[in-house]
Formats: structure tokens, C-alpha cells, sequence
């Protein structure tokens, strides 16, 4: 289709690019007619009455099905937030297309089906380990990061204000703006965790339509989906995968912070990433919420200053270890009540990090994913504001790899994921927010064979013997490694003691040794 020149296009938009952000509706339903009317259908092609493709069988305008079942949890307002029963809000009407066909005028196949009638499927694109790519598939996945960043979304705009002042201030001008591709993204993740804007300065915090439930997995899934899919066409390779950031190392450093792949810090300032790489110059979005709130507003994708991280050094810091996944991916159950961060024995809550990995809960756990985003500090830190930081990328492909893992292992029904009284959002037929056309959490909830991807990863076996076979080659190899740490210690200890004649203390002396055998 269009994306044929899409190189040229992508370029042309790149110099005029004015940096304004636009909204997560299609452009073409963002008129005062469309909004006013709640019907986003527009036509396929030229022919005004191919509205949804129907002239050729593709689908047709619908009346919008939302989850009409209760939530539970800490968002306790009724109707007060525009991502209740999403997207009626603002649009009662859309696109349902038939088949494989998707899309919001269902222009699209359906992920993991290709083909002009959507019905062969795709090849999965493989997804692979960002320190195994060939220095031709960096360049192609940074490449492409940083021209996403300065091109403008071909199809969708953001909503730059309160929904209620959506079409201005005289009721003519839909209060929407261009952004970037790459921007897009993360004014989803923005706005999929924002606060509900009660009033000048009085935001209603406890609400998390991606995190801190069941949804967490599968909104999360989407997203990246959506970022894979909008890359290949922009480079106009429908081969490329995103790649994984394998985390679980256990160490205290990032090994993706080199100017190489994601920016090393820069030494007069290590908060900043060095001019050595291109992401020293990208500029952040969406992340002044609390200015947001006391306007009363949305982010209305204007820059706010440069990414920021600060991995090294934290106090105590380290990145989740390989045991840690091992844990976590052993939990049989997929959620339990109250799909909350306080569920316990939950695969979801000890992947997200709110339990222990072995699903132990404790509420000053901090553990994988969000463990990895504390870790990073800076820009990753704050979840409204952590998808600027293109690590955020790789960090969630690897999260869904273990959830990929999850469901190869223990195949499960739908009827794992609640349908009703997860917190909102959460809910197994809810429409994710604030994606548009609506898709349910269940949609996705399915092994990634057949959304066209797959990972080149080998996550622990899930053969029991084998692992009760790991296990004992593991606990042997580790009482080796044990003895032979204590006698290192002792040693280390020693030479302390007769160094510093008794001046430096214990404490700090073991805590040396440990961060050496930590290198070892
Ligand atoms: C959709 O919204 C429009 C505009 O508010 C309204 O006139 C129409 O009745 C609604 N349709 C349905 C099916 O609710
Ligand atoms: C997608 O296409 C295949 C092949 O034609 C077909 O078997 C399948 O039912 C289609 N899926 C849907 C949801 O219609
Ligand atoms: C809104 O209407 C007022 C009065 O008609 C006019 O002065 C003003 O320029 C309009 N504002 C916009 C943004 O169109
Ligand atoms: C947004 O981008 C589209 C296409 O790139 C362009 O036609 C439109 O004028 C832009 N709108 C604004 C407000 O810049
Ligand atoms: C498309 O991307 C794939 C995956 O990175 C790569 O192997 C292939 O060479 C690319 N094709 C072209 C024409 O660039
Ligand atoms: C866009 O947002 C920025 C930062 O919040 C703000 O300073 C600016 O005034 C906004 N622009 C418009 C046109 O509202
Ligand atoms: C890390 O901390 C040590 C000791 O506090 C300090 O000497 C070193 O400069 C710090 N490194 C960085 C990169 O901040
Ligand atoms: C979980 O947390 C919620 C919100 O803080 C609280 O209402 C609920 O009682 C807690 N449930 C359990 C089982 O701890
Ligand atoms: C970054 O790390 C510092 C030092 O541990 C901590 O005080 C700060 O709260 C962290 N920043 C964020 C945004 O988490």
C-alpha cells in the first residue's frame, strides 16, 4: 500500500518535523463530525461508500462492545474517567472486520496473517537476543528506533486535552496534534497509567489500566506489537523483529548501556548518555504529570528535556538473576485474587515484581520487571514516563518472552484470567486503553506462534526431571563454589585485617569480598 515509498515519505516528514504530538485515534476520525457522531468508519480507499471495506467483504460499522462487568480494586469512582468502558467516551461506532481482516478501516490482516485476503499465515519474524544481532540487524533495529523517532505516525493522532474539552473551546477544533512514531508509543503507555483528572490539581492516583494486574502481560504484549509493526513498514521490512534484552544477569551494571547499542553514560555527567551514541539526543515526552494535573490536561507530545538513567551505583542495586526467572516461571497459576500487587503464588504479579519470584508476598518486594525499571532509575523509573527510554523496548520484548514461556509450559485456557473484579482494566474482556480499535485482554492472551513472532531464547526447561537433574548438578557445583567462597573470605578477611590493623570494619570488609565474587 502507501509504504511503498515510505522511505522518501519518512524522510520528507522527518525534516518538516514540528514535534507536536497527536492522538491514538485515526486521523481520519478525529473530525468534529466523526467525534461529534462517536462513529469511527471510515471508508477503504477511495470509493466513499466502502465504509470498513464492505464493498469487498472486509467488514462492516458496528455498534462498540465494552466490558460491562464489575472491577474491583482501588479505582472506586463511577464514570468520571474517559477510560471507563473504553473507547465510548468517544466513539460508539466502529469497524468490525470479518476473518483475518483488522484494522480501523480494516485495511490490516489480523497479526500473524498475511496476504491481500488475510488468510495465509505469516511466517513468524524471530526475535532474538540484542547481544546475538549481526552488526547489520543493530544497525537496522537502531536505525530504525531513531527514524520512528523523527517521522511522523502515518495514521494515528494524540488527544492533547481533557476529554471533556475535546473539540475546543468553541466546540469546532478537535484538540488532537501529529507526534512521532516513536512518541506514539509512548504516549500510550502515558496514558494507559495516568491519574483520572478530577480537577485543577486533584488527580485520582490509585488507577492502572496496564500495570498491577492481569492485563499487565497482554497490554503490554500489544504495545510492542504495535511499535514491531509500524518499524517494519517505516523501514519497509516485514522480516524485522524486535529484539530482547535478556536482564536476568544478576550483575550491578547495564550491559546494554554502551554507545554501541542504548548510550554509555556520559562522564561530566553520568545521568545523561553520551554524545558517543544517538539516543544522547533524543528528547522525552508526557513526562511532567504532575503539571499535566494541575492543568486539568493531557501530554501534549512537546519535549520535555533529555532521557535520563543512572544505573550504576545504586545503592545495593543488581539486576534480577537467571534463578530469579526460574522462580517465577515455575508458578503455576496465572493470576489469583485480587489481580492485584498483592496477589500471592501469582505468575503475572511475581513477573510484573510486586511478589517474590517465587511468588512469596512481601510488599517491599521489588523484583523482575520492575525491578529492572528501578534499576535503570532516571527517565525508565516512573511508569508514565519509562517508554522514552528506548531500553524500555527490549526490557518488555524479554518480559514477554517469559510470559511466552509461561504459556508454552503450562497451556492455559482462558478461564485462567478472570472475567470479572479484576481491578479496571483488568478484566479478561475489557478493551485494553488506549488502544483503539478496541481489543480485549483475552485477544492476546494466546502463544505468540500465532501473532506472527517468535523468540530465539532458551528459557529454563520445563522438564521436571531435568530441572530436579539441574538442580542437584546445581546444588553440587554450588556447595564447590560455597567452600571455595568461604575460604576466599576467610582470605580476604585476612589480608584486611593485616592491612588496615583492625581500622576498616567488618561489615565493609565482607561486603568487598561479596561485590568481588560477584565478578568472579
Ligand atoms: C452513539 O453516540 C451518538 C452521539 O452521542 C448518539 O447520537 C447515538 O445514539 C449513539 N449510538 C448508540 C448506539 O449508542
Ligand atoms: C483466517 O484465515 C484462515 C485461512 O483462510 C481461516 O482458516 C481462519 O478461520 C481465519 N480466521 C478467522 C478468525 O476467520
Ligand atoms: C471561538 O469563538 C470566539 C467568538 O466567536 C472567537 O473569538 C475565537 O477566535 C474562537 N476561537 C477559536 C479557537 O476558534
Ligand atoms: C499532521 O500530519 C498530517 C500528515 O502528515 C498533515 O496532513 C497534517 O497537516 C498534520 N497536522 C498538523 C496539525 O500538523
Ligand atoms: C530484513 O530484515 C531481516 C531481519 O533483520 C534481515 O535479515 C534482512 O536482510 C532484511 N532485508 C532487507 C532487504 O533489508
Ligand atoms: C503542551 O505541553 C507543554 C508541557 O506540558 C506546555 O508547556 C504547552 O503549553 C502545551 N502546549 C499547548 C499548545 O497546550
Ligand atoms: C560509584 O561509587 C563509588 C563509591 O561510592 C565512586 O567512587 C564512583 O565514582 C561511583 N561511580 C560512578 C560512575 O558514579
Ligand atoms: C490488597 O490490596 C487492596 C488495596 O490496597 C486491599 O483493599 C485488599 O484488602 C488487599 N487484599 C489482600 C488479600 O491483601
Ligand atoms: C534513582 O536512584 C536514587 C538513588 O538510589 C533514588 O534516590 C531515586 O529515587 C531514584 N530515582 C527514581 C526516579 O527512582
Amino acid at each position: 500500500m502507501h509504504y511503498s515509498n515510505t522511505y522518501l515519505w519518512a524522510l520528507l516528514l522527518a525534516v518538516s518535523c514540528t514535534h507536536i504530538a497527536r492522538a491514538q485515534f485515526p486521523r481520519a476520525c478525529t473530525t468534529v463530525e466523526a467525534l461529534v457522531s462517536k462513529r469511527c468508519c471510515p471508508q477503504l480507499g477511495s470509493d466513499p461508500g466502502n465504509v470498513c471495506g464492505i464493498l469487498q467483504g472486509r467488514g462492516s460499522c458496528t455498534s462498540v462492545v465494552v466490558d460491562e462487568r464489575p472491577w474491583s480494586g482501588p479505582y472506586t469512582l463511577r464514570n468520571v474517567d474517559d477510560r471507563e468502558r473504553w473507547p465510548l467516551k468517544f466513539y460508539n461506532a466502529t469497524c468490525r472486520c470479518t476473518g483475518n481482516f483488522s484494522g480501523y478501516n480494516c485495511a490490516e490482516c489480523k497479526f500473524g496473517w498475511t496476504g491481500p485476503n488475510c488468510d495465509q499465515r505469516r511466517p513468524p519474524v524471530v526475535r532474538k537476543n540484542i547481544h546475538s544481532l549481526t552488526p547489520q540487524e543493530r544497525a537496522q533495529f537502531l536505525n530504525a528506533l531513531d527514524l520512528a523517532k523523527n517521522t511522523i505516525h502515518p495514521d494515528y493522532v494524540i488527544c492533547t486535552q481533557h476529554w471533556l474539552g475535546l473539540l475546543g473551546p468553541n466546540g469546532t477544533e478537535p484538540q488532537v496534534a501529529n507526534t512521532s512514531i516513536y512518541d506514539l508509543f509512548v504516549w500510550l503507555h502515558y496514558y494507559s497509567v495516568r491519574d483520572t483528572l478530577l480537577g485543577p490539581g486533584r488527580p485520582f492516583k490509585a488507577i492502572d489500566l496496564s500495570h498491577k494486574g492481569p492485563a499487565f502481560v497482554t497490554w503490554h504484549r500489544y504495545h510492542l506489537l504495535l511499535l514491531e509493526r509500524d518499524l517494519q513498514r517505516l523501514i519497509g521490512n516485514d522480516s524485522f523483529a524486535l529484539p530482547f534484552w535478556n536482564f536476568a544477569t544478576g550483575r550491578n551494571e547495564c550491559d546494554v548501556c554502551t554507545d554501541e547499542l542504548f548510550g554509555a553514560p556520559r562522564l561530566d555527567d553520568p545521568t545523561l548518555i553520551s554524545a558517543g551514541s544517538r539516543f544522547s539526543n533524543w528528547e522525552i515526552v508526557c513526562n511532567s504529570l504532575d503539571d499535566y494535573n494541575r492543568r486539568v490536561t493531557l501530554c501534549n507530545g512537546t519535549s520535555e528535556g533529555r532521557l535520563r538513567r543512572n544505573p550504576i551505583n545504586r545503592t545495593g542495586g543488581r539486576l534480577p538473576s537467571m534463578e530469579d526467572v526460574q522462580k517465577c516461571l515455575s508458578l503455576r497459576e496465572f493470576d489469583n485474587p485480587p489481580y492485584f500487587t498483592n496477589s500471592s503464588s501469582s505468575f503475572r504479579n511475581a513477573l510484573e515484581g510486586f511478589e517474590e519470584p517465587d511468588g512469596e508476598l512481601d510488599s517491599s518486594v521489588n523484583s523482575l520487571h520492575n525491578l529492572v525499571h528501578a534499576f535503570l532509575n532516571g527517565t525508565s523509573a516512573l511508569s508514565h514516563s519509562a517508554a522514552n527510554d528506548p531500553i524500555f523496548v527490549v526490557l518488555h520484548a524479554f518480559t514477554d518472552a517469559i510470559f511466552e514461556e509461561w504459556m508454552k509450559r503450562f497451556d492455559p485456557s482462558d478461564t485462567v484470567w478472570p472475567q470479572e473484579l479484576a481491578p479496571i482494566g483488568h478484566n479478561r474482556l475489557f478493551n485494553m486503553v488506549p488502544f483503539f480499535p478496541p481489543i480485549t485482554n483475552d485477544q492476546l492472551f494466546m502463544p505468540t506462534e500465532q501473532l506472527g513472532y517468535a523468540y530465539a531464547v532458551d528459557l529454563p526447561a520445563s522438564d521436571p526431571d531435568s530441572r530436579a537433574v539441574a538442580v542437584v548438578v546445581a546444588s553440587t557445583v554450588g556447595g564447590i563454589l560455597i567452600a571455595l567462597l568461604v575460604l576466599l573470605v576467610l582470605l580476604i578477611l585476612f589480608v584486611h585485617r593485616r592491612q588496615r590493623q583492625g581500622f576498616e570494619p567488618l561489615l565493609n570488609a565482607r561486603y568487598n569480598s561479596t561485590k568481588y565474587t560477584e565478578n568472579a
